[in-house]
């Protein structure tokens, strides 16, 4: 593997893509042939926010591979609560450990704990920014139901603006032909502006629409999101576009008998129980998948060793006004990192333009 760390999909090639499917299907036919793939390898769990699946997953999957987890789910129980710097949170944990999964409530949190870090960080989610492992699960659901992921017609559906799974996908799919791309959401909840200039950019074929039964008999896959109450800062904005689209039975009778209806979970309200039955209902094998996709890229990322990162530059003052972006709370040190996107300066952190 040519990358290090996984922060965003964009670090992986689809020959890389690739492998890392192939290994993920051998685990699944023969699970026990990879008892000891991570044998003496060490796990730093590093969840600042809630999770079930993708910490649970990640911890079962180095346990599955014969490696050993320490971590916490709640960062009031880490020097974090005292006041530490995810910097010598970082500097400290990777010296403990041979990988760290970490998850983030701030955009761009993932990168900047890379440059400080000995061993491979895994992004497991920055705010409502990335999220790539969960796309490695679904990438996985996908190629092992449908036999492949070029040519499909994909519907994302609900909170496309906070929900970093939606973003991570994207990334992904811009490395596969002829994908078209139904894009449901209400126009507040629609994708940011950086990923709107990244499908252009890419010549992604994509459509906005705000309404989903319009869109259900051309899909091929239908993927689901939960809007995302926490990412709101008013509540009252939240109360507006909550339980705007409740996928349902009633709505999957127009919908193609071979499509799969995904959902990156938690679900609150967006697909109806009566819809679990349906055989085309896929989001808790999605889950599943997820585990063996984490055990491929374990067993590359926690072999990789120790190596000090290079020198980091100490940062003047923050360039980024996005309020969500880990340089508002780090800022005081992380250095100033900007690329471009669609020709347009951005934050290297969190892609919000300049
Ligand atoms: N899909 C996902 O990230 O779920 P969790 O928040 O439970 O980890």
């Amino acid at each position: 593997m040519s990358f290090r760390h996984l922060i965003d999909f964009g670090d992986l090639s689809r020959q890389e893509w690739e492998t890392l499917y192939a290994r993920a299907e051998k685990i699944m036919d023969a699970p026990n042939e990879f008892l000891d793939a991570c044998r003496g390898k060490l796990q730093a769990s590093l969840f600042f926010e809630p999770s079930t699946r993708t910490n649970f997953s990640f911890q079962t999957a180095m346990l599955r591979l014969g490696g050993t987890v320490f971590g916490f789910a709640d960062p009031k129980s880490s020097s974090t609560a005292k006041g530490e710097t995810l910097k010598d949170t970082i500097k400290m944990v990777s010296a403990y450990s041979d990988v760290i999964v970490m998850r983030n409530p701030r955009e761009g949190a993932a990168l900047a704990a890379s440059l400080y870090s000995e061993v491979p960080v895994i992004n497991a989610g920055d705010g409502g920014h990335m999220h790539p492992t969960q796309t490695l699960a679904d990438l996985t659901t996908i190629t092992r139901l449908r036999g492949g992921v070029d040519g499909l017609a994909v519907g994302l559906c609900g909170d496309l603006k906070n929900g970093r799974t939606v973003h991570s996908l994207i990334k992904a799919l811009a490395k596969f032909q002829n994908i078209r791309f139904y894009l449901i959401s209400p126009r507040e909840l629609a994708i940011p502006d950086y990923m709107r200039a990244f499908m252009q950019e890419n010549k992604m074929w994509f459509t906005e629409v705000s309404g989903m039964e319009s869109v259900i008999p051309m899909l091929d896959v239908l993927y689901m999101t939960r809007i995302q109450r926490e990412r709101f800062i008013d509540p009252l904005e939240y109360e507006r576009v909550k339980g705007v689209y409740v996928l349902n039975r009633r709505k999957l009778n127009r919908a193609k008998p071979d499509l799969l209806v995904m959902h990156p979970l938690p679900r609150v309200d967006e697909i109806a129980v009566d819809v679990d039955d349906d055989p085309r209902a896929a989001y808790f094998e999605q889950a599943r998948y997820g585990m063996y996709a984490r055990m491929a890229l374990l067993m590359d990322l926690a072999n990789q060793g120790h190596r000090m990162p290079p020198p980091v530059e100490i940062g003047t003052k923050p360039v980024c006004h996005n309020p969500n972006c880990i340089t508002q709370t780090e800022g005081g040190y992380l250095p100033v990192l900007i690329k471009k996107i669609g020709g347009v300066d951005c934050c290297a952190y969190c892609d919000k333009a300049l």
